[in-house]
């Protein structure tokens, strides 16, 4: 077989580092000369880009890898490769029970893969590399994207806060910052590719620092390259939010009024042994800082329930700042013990039946107040920047708001990228339903 006819497939779980990361990949394997196919059948390399997050998302790989077997068996010929934040922290140890995969590589490995491929046909020993490295950052690397309307762009890889409860520490190893000068170059691809909202990704944005800036100074770059019509960024640690950053956000129009700010718990006591480094009341006057400066600002979170050790009233402290801060949108999971984490070791876990109980209640309240923040809009302007078409009508397009709200409404003479003017009229769950703006309607409604 020629090298031209050989196919990959790549199935991506987990979050958009690793949406990033299987980009870089593909990139690799089309200079092996693989190309892409959606049809798993019709693959000659299938790799899984892996998350470990929680066990329930190394349980769904494990599910896949097990009818993967059945494909492995058609086709023994075929590479089975398992990448990304589970293959580093499982190692060989997921060979005792899954022998016929034939590639296991973490985050800080993929550089291995045209090697591995090329001299496949020599061996047929599974191949391991889980090595962490100070160092890698796939700089020279651009990722192959899919075309589309937002770009993500790594701007660091790796973590140093080591939470207690999280297994990415272990599995992405130590933070390292990329050069500003390379961002902005993918930056200026992006664009030149036909991106218009560019978000960048690190596990800990606001902590970036190089020799030659901070992050409201790399900001402030990506913000002056042009044709960049939004930004967002995700997701900065509560500690790591200072004035400077909230200052050019407020400076510069094409930077989100959004953030996503992880909260994790509403509690001192759990904060401080989830080594979260934070107060709620430190939290909520963050809140209050922000608010100063964008007065507008969409806020979401991250919330954890049924941490080690937590008490009902510890549990109900989250609820109270959820209903003092009035998130706009939220994340919500049940603790995970991840073996190799502090917090796994505490010994007073939380049984299921509560954490399950405690998860529902968070999730009322923040469906409630997702409404009620999405009803406030209602006979508001919003900016919407126009991204496909409506899953329910080919009439009409999906955007997002700024603050990252999905905005459906009739099409007009707009297109796809275009950012336009909606005036909200409705809010059913989390989307917002409303009617283009013109420039004279806009004059009307302001006198
Ligand atoms: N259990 C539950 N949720 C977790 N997260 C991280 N580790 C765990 C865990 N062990 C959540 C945190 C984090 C988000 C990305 O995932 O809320 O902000
Ligand atoms: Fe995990 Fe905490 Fe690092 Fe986020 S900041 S990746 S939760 S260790």
């Amino acid at each position: 077989m020629s090298k031209e006819n050989l196919h990959y497939y790549i199935e991506t779980y987990g979050c958009q580092m690793n949406v990033y990361d299987s980009e870089i990949i593909a990139s690799m394997l089309r200079e092996c000369g693989y190309l892409e196919t959606r049809k798993i059948d019709m693959a000659d390399a299938i790799f899984l880009n892996t998350c470990a997050i929680r066990e329930k998302a190394e349980e769904t790989v494990h599910n896949r890898l097990v009818s993967l077997e059945y494909l492995k068996k058609k086709k023994p010929k075929m590479l089975l490769g398992v990448l990304g934040c589970m293959a580093q922290n499982l190692k060989d140890s997921l060979l005792e029970t899954k022998p016929f995969v034939d590639v296991i590589l973490g985050p800080d490995s993929y550089r291995r893969l045209p090697e591995i491929i090329n001299s496949r046909n020599n061996t047929r020993n599974s191949y391991v590399d889980t090595r962490l490295s100070k160092y890698e950052l796939y700089n020279d690397l651009f990722p192959s994207r899919k075309e589309g309307v937002n770009a993500w762009i790594s701007i660091s890889r790796g973590c140093d806060k080591f939470c207690t409860f999280c297994i990415v520490p272990f599995t992405r190893g130590r933070e390292r910052n990329r050069p500003i000068k390379s961002i902005i170059q993918e930056v200026e691809n992006a664009v030149k590719l036909g991106f218009v909202e560019i978000t960048l990704l690190g596990q800990n944005v606001n902590s970036y620092r190089t020799e030659h800036g901070s992050f409201p100074e790399l900001l402030e770059a990506v913000a002056k390259v042009r044709g960049v019509k939004r930004i967002r960024y995700t997701s900065p640690h509560p500690k790591d939010v200072d004035d400077s950053l909230l200052q050019v956000m407020s400076d510069n129009r094409n930077i989100c009024n959004y953030i996503h700010l992880p909260l994790q718990s509403g509690d001192n006591r759990i904060l401080n042994r989830m080594n979260r480094t934070y107060t709620r009341e430190k939290y909520l006057d963050l809140v209050k800082r922000i608010r100063n400066y964008i007065p507008n600002c969409s806020l979401t979170t991250d919330i954890i329930v049924g941490f080690p050790g937590e008490t009902e009233k510890e549990f109900e402290a989250t609820l109270d700042i959820m209903k003092k801060v009035n998130f706009d949108s939220a994340f919500m999971f049940k603790y995970s013990a991840r073996p190799g984490t502090k917090a796994e070791e505490y010994s007073d876990h939380i049984v299921e039946s509560v954490k399950q109980k405690r998860l529902e209640r968070v999730i009322e309240l923040q469906r409630q107040t997702t409404l009620m923040r999405n009803k406030m809009l209602i006979g508001k302007k919003v900016q919407v920047l126009v991204e496909k078409e409506s899953k329910k009508s080919s009439k009409q397009w999906a955007g997002r708001t700024d603050g990252n709200s999905w905005v459906i409404f009739n099409k007009t003479n707009e297109n796809i990228k275009d950012i336009v003017d909606v005036i909200i009229h409705d809010a059913h769950g989390v989307t917002l339903f409303g009617d283009r703006l013109f420039k004279k309607e806009l004059a009307n409604e302001i006198n």
